[in-house]
């Protein structure tokens, strides 16, 4: 019988619920046995959503960390204490899934790497686009050498303007306390997919960006601190109103999903708590009136060491779904989430368009990705399969995060990666 991993769950938010419902659709493999979270609403959320019983829980992490309680450690917490937890993990002899961003500190990137040789254990990062198939099959089709060779990409990551404003300007990741550069925070999937297609380290970099709209002078007139309170709270579209009840009886008022289930953790989901959640809840401020440390949108561009050029646009836009462009010297690829499409483009064949949706099977999360990586994850600890996201592989993009944030800060000057 195939040997079934026991797990321990630091984090329980939103990441740890999602990556905790795979595996408890994987029963044979998987087997949740400990919970940890600050928040005891969270484990009360978890247990409930997932019908866990007999599960340890603590609601200090300090302690959680006193000792291992299972043999793989989900760490789905804050991105500032990534590193720290899993130094710890690691030190007790987890192997470990670790949430992206690693790290935006080059230091403590290579603490962890020379924490991972010393203590053996392995770590999967949460790239999990890496496993999607969409942006898998592309990767297929490129090395395939079906566009020639590769030698530009185009990489677009719109991110639906309710959710920047959700997590950007209102939640954690607009603090840069809590949170890392949005450079790292939102787009470190989309540098570890360009270092993926690239094949190749990134050499040199530079990047643009600012905060210019998610300010109080662009607050429209007599706007309250909170959307609830607030004259525009029926035509603003980030009035958190429109988002959280309007939208949610638009989509048929899911049981619990995401982003609902961010505003109130009580499964199910219904009007009552939503209102209460618009009142309470950070993401019911209004989205004008917050301290933001955080830009609103970022370019870069990027030469890597193979030759490749390769440019990526962060914007907040009218829907979620990248849109990647893959230029060779026989043909062009575009991959659009939004479209639900890759278009093969042979130059002078007639091309194909492949629909994305047909690619998926199973979970959707992330394209497919939030189960395909469980599914990965299972495969490297049996030793049956290699991880498209070791820790190795996924350090490089981080190295591109921080000279992305480096560059941007003095004007988009040129900056070595590799310093
Ligand atoms: N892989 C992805 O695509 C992806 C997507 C979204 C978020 N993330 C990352 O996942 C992580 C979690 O994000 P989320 O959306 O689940 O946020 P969340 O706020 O829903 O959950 C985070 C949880 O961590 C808990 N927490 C606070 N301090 C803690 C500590 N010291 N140790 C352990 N837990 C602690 C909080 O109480 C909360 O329940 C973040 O680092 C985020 O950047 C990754």
């Amino acid at each position: 019988m195939a040997k079934k991993y026991t797990v321990a769950v630091l984090g329980c938010g939103n990441r740890g619920l999602s990556y905790t419902q795979e595996m408890c659709a994987k029963e044979d493999k998987y087997e949740i046995v400990a919970l940890c979270d600050p928040n005891p609403a969270q484990l009360e959320k978890m247990k409930r959503v997932l019908s866990l019983q007999g599960v340890s829980e603590f609601t200090d992490p300090d302690e959680f960390l006193k000792q291992r309680r299972a043999d793989l450690c989900i760490i789905a917490s804050p991105d500032r204490v990534h590193v720290p937890e899993a130094l710890r993990a690691l030190a007790l002899g987890y192997d470990i899934l670790l949430e992206k961003p690693i790290s935006d500190s080059r230091e403590e990137l290579e603490a962890l790497v020379e924490a991972q040789k010393k203590y053996g254990g392995r770590i999967v990062i949460c790239h999990v686009l890496r496993y999607a198939p969409a942006f898998v099959k592309c990767d297929e089709l490129i090395k395939s050498g079906r566009i020639g060779k590769l030698y530009a990409i185009d990489a677009n990551e719109r991110v639906a303007y309710w959710h920047w404003a959700q997590a950007y300007v209102k939640g954690m990741w607009a603090n840069m306390e809590l949170s890392h550069p949005a450079i790292l925070a939102k787009c470190c999937h989309d540098l570890d997919l360009l270092v993926g297609y690239a094949d190749s380290e990134c050499d040199t970099l530079s990047s643009i960006g600012s905060l210019d709209f998610f300010k109080k002078e662009n607050a429209p007139a007599g706007a309250a601190d909170r959307c609830c309170d607030c004259i525009h709270k029926d035509t603003c579209p980030y009035s958190a109103k429109r988002i959280y009840i309007d939208a949610w009886h638009e989509a048929g008022e899911p049981a619990f999903t995401w982003p609902w289930n961010k505003i109130s953790l009580i499964s199910p989901t219904v009007e009552e708590n939503l209102i209460e959640g618009i009142k309470t809840h950070e993401f019911g401020r209004c989205a004008f009136k917050q301290r933001v440390d955080m830009i609103d949108h970022q370019m870069v561009q990027m030469t890597f060491k193979n030759g490749i050029h390769a440019s990526l646009k962060m914007v907040f836009a009218a829907t979620s779904g990248r849109r990647i462009t893959f230029y060779g010297t026989y043909g062009e690829i575009v991959l659009d989430e939004r479209m639900d499409e890759i278009q093969v483009l042979p130059f002078g064949e007639k091309g194909e368009v492949i629909r994305i949706s047909d690619l998926i099977k199973g979970g959707i999360g992330h394209g497919g990705g939030d189960g395909a990586i469980v599914d990965a994850l299972y495969g490297m600890l049996t030793g049956e399969s290699d991880i498209r996201t070791s820790l190795a592989k996924s350090v490089e993009c981080h190295r591109m995060g921080i000279a992305a944030e480096e560059s941007r800060r003095m004007g988009g000057a040129l900056v070595r990666v590799h310093q």
